[in-house]
């Protein structure tokens, strides 16, 4: 089974800013949608909290945290990252038994799973915003240097964003 991660991250890396997005681009948003539809999907509880739409539907929604009380309702929660993908590598629920797990976030949770190897493919959206468009960050994607094998890659753009969607494996 394979864990991947998702995230859209700007030519710096940047990823967030007070506990939000920093770009919403419609084409990324339905490719999110499409790719990690009917997957187990992990995530720091800062990104459960940020989520306008709690669970993520149509997906096995899990969450990290170190509050051993900490509920999230329609989520599991776990209370570190092993635990997470051992939980969603268990998971039938509704969905069949996943053939993939995607992280999808925060910061924290992205760099912990790549520092620690546990991640075999990256879904990335390489946005670069239009001049003069805010991109300050406080939140970044770790190094992926490791990730050095293009399975595809595709440029597009969308109101004033230039945006490529670009997956790699190690
Ligand atoms: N651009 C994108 O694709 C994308 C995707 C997702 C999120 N984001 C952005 O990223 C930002 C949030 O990221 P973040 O780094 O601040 O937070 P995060 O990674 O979403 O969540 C951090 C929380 O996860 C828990 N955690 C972290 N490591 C853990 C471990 N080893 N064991 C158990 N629990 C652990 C802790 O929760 P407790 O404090 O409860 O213990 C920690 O506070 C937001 O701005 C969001 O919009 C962007």
């Amino acid at each position: 089974m394979k864990v991947s991660a998702i995230a859209a991250i700007g030519k710096n890396r940047e990823l967030g800013k007070d506990n939000k997005l920093l770009w919403h681009i419609k084409e990324d948003l339905q490719r999110f949608r499409n790719i990690t539809k009917g997957h187990p999907v992990i995530m720091g509880r800062k990104t459960w909290e940020s989520l306008p739409t709690k669970p993520l539907p149509k997906r096995y929604n899990i969450v990290i945290t170190r509050d051993a009380k900490f509920k999230a309702e329609g989520a599991v929660v776990c209370n570190s990252i092993e635990e997470s993908i051992k939980k969603a590598a268990a998971s039938a629920e509704g969905f069949g038994e996943p053939k993939e797990i995607f992280i999808i976030g925060g910061g924290q949770i992205y760099d912990q799973a790549i520092k620690k190897g546990l991640v075999d493919k990256l879904y990335l959206t390489i946005i670069d915003p239009p001049a003069g468009g805010d991109s300050e960050a406080d939140t970044f994607f770790p190094d992926y240097s490791e990730f050095k094998a293009v399975i595809s890659e595709k440029a597009g753009e969308s109101e004033g964003y230039k945006y490529k969607f670009l997956d790699l494996e190690k």
